[in-house]
C-alpha cells in the first residue's frame, strides 16, 4: 500500500518483532485521528517505540507532525541491516533446496547454515530474531549465537528478500528510559503519549534490553497517563480493574506497610523457582 506522496505504507513491522501492533493498526488509525481532529496535537511520542510501527503509522497519516520513535531495541540496526541478512537468507536457500517447508533440519544441514551464519557473525552484526522466525519453531526466538546452536532447525526459509525502504523515513530516532523520555516532554499540551509497554511478567527475551516486568514497574508507567495517551494493555494484566478498584476504595492504605514478611522458596523445575510469602501485622 502506498499513501497520496507514493510512499510504502507498512501495515506490519517489516521484521519480526514480538509484540508489534500489527493487529491495532486500523483502530489506532482512527484514534489517532479523533486525537488530532479533537486537540492541537504536534508531537507524538512513541515511549515504548519496539518495531516502530505505531511511529510509522502516524508519520504516514500526518506528515507534518514531529514523531519520536523510542528506539529502546535498536530496531533500526536491524533494518540497517537488512542487505546483510537478506545475503545471509540468499545462501541459505541453496542449502535447502528440495527440503519440504516446515520440516525438521537434519543435524547435516544444520551444520551447514550454522557455518554460514557464524561467518557473518564472526565479522559483525546478524540479525538472529529475523533469523530465528525463519528457522525456530513457530514464535521460538534467540538472540545470540550460542542460543542458536543448541535450537532445532526448521525450514520456514521466506522465500523472498526482506524490505523496508522508507519505513523509518521521518522519524525522530531516539534512545531513552520511557520516563526520562516523558519527563522531557510531560509539560507540553500539544504532546501526545503513545503508551504501549511490555506485557506483565511475559516471555520478553527478545527484547534485547529487557528482563521482566514486574507489577511494580508497570504501575510506574501509570504516571504518564496524566498527559494526552493512548495506552495499550492486556486483559491480562488486569490492570484496568486494579485502577478502577482503587478508584473505588480511594482511602485504601497499604496494609503490608509496618508486617512481618517471612518467605519459602519452591523449586519449580532446575533453572525456575518461586517465592511464597507469608506476612503478619503483630503491630510493630
Ligand atoms: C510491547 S513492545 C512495543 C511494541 C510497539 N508498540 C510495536 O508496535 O512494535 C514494548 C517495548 O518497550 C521496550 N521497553 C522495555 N523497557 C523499556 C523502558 N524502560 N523504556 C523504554 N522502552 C522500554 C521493550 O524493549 C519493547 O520494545
Amino acid at each position: 500500500m502506498t499513501d497520496k506522496n507514493h510512499s510504502e505504507v507498512y501495515l506490519l513491522s517489516p521484521l519480526p518483532f514480538q509484540g508489534q501492533k500489527r493487529a491495532f493498526v486500523k483502530q489506532f488509525r482512527e484514534a489517532l485521528t479523533e486525537y488530532v481532529s479533537a486537540k492541537p496535537i504536534h508531537t507524538v511520542v512513541d515511549l515504548f517505540g519496539g518495531s516502530g510501527l505505531l511511529s510509522h503509522t502516524a508519520k504516514r497519516m500526518y506528515p507534518g507532525l514531529n514523531v519520536i520513535y523510542n528506539d529502546y531495541d535498536d530496531f533500526h540496526v536491524r533494518i540497517e541491516n537488512i542487505p546483510r541478512t537478506n545475503e545471509i537468507f540468499a545462501r541459505i536457500r541453496p542449502i535447502l533446496k528440495g527440503t519440504p517447508d516446515k520440516t525438521r533440519l537434519s543435524d547435516k544441514l544444520k551444520g551447514e547454515i550454522l557455518k554460514v551464519i557464524r561467518e557473518y557473525d564472526e565479522a559483525g552484526f546478524v540479525d538472529y530474531i529475523t533469523l530465528s522466525a525463519s528457522l525456530l519453531f513457530s514464535s521460538h526466538y534467540v538472540t545470540n549465537w550460542t542460543e542458536l546452536e543448541k535450537e532445532s532447525f526448521y525450514n520456514r526459509v521466506r522465500q523472498t528478500p526482506v524490505c523496508a525502504d522508507g519505513y523509518l523515513d521521518g522519524l525522530v530516532i531516539v534512545k531513552h528510559d520511557y520516563f526520562k523520555l516523558f519527563s522531557l516532554y510531560k509539560h507540553d499540551p500539544g504532546v501526545l503519549f503513545l503508551v504501549d509497554p511490555p506485557y506483565l511478567s511475559t516471555d520478553i527475551k527478545s527484547y534485547r534490553s529487557v528482563e521482566y516486568w514486574r507489577i511494580r514497574d508497570y504501575m510506574n508507567v501509570l504516571l504518564v497517563l496524566k498527559s494526552n495517551y493512548i495506552f495499550f494493555t492486556s486483559e491480562k494484566s488486569q490492570l484496568v480493574d486494579l485502577c478502577e478498584w482503587l478508584a473505588d476504595n480511594p482511602d485504601f492504605k497499604n496494609p503490608f506497610r509496618n508486617a512481618v514478611l517471612k518467605t519459602t522458596r519452591n523449586r519449580v523445575n532446575y533453572s525456575a523457582s518461586y517465592q511464597d510469602m507469608m506476612l503478619y501485622n503483630i503491630g510493630k
